[in-house]
């Protein structure tokens, strides 16, 4: 079994709602959980901003359609066009003003009904840089050479703003070397 296989619990959640319209997978890396998805046997979409990470997915996920796109712009998808999204650690490394226009794109782009499932650095995330020195807004640093954000619960419930929270949840992953505290989150957008 691979490590980190945090989508297996969803596996049943996204095949049912992958019936009803296309998977978006933002930054979407190598692939690892590029590959788990397209087993819904649905139509999906994967993006990144890095050409050389798009580049190992499609040979990982040949099945795939892949976006080199940059989350923090606008999303060149119409409104309500994704019956599932799925983000995992790919969207903490922006301000908080990006954080919140993204969080406003994967809502305009998610279908009445549909499934956020994603996941986010934790603020407890120490061995990854969330006790970094070099601060440039609350809870978000220069790590290495980008940045990175950190996210308490609150913040979290703030990026979820509008949506129904179904799963929350602090969680320690195997898949570095030393362990990572995450936030794991799914949720489902009800069109008022
Ligand atoms: C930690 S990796 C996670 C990849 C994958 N989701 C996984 O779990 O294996 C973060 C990914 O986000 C991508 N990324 C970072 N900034 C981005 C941006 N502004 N727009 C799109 N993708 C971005 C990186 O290129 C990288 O592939």
């Amino acid at each position: 079994m691979k490590n980190d296989p945090w989508l297996e619990k969803w596996q049943n959640l996204i095949k049912k709602k992958s019936a009803e319209g296309g998977i978006l997978e933002l930054g979407c890396g190598s692939g690892r959980d590029t590959v788990d998805l397209l087993a819904a046997n649905c139509q999906l979409t994967a993006m990144d901003i890095s050409q050389k990470n798009l580049a190992e997915c499609a040979i990982k996920a040949p099945k795939a359609a892949l976006l080199q796109m940059d989350l923090s712009k606008p999303f060149p998808f119409a409104a309500q066009s994704a019956a599932v999204i799925v983000a995992s650690l790919s969207l903490h490394y922006f301000s908080w003003a990006a954080t919140l226009q993204i969080s406003s794109e994967v809502r305009r782009c998610i279908k009445s009904g549909g499934v956020l499932l994603m996941r986010l650095n934790s603020l407890n995330d120490l061995h990854y840089g969330s006790a970094s020195t070099f601060e440039i807004e609350p809870n978000f640093y220069h790590v290495g050479t980008g940045t990175k954000r950190f996210f308490n619960k609150e913040d979290v419930r703030l990026f979820l703003q509008g949506w129904d929270i179904f799963f929350l949840e602090e969680n320690i992953i195997d898949r570095y070397k030393k362990p990572k505290h995450v936030w794991e989150a799914m949720a489902v957008y009800s069109a008022v």
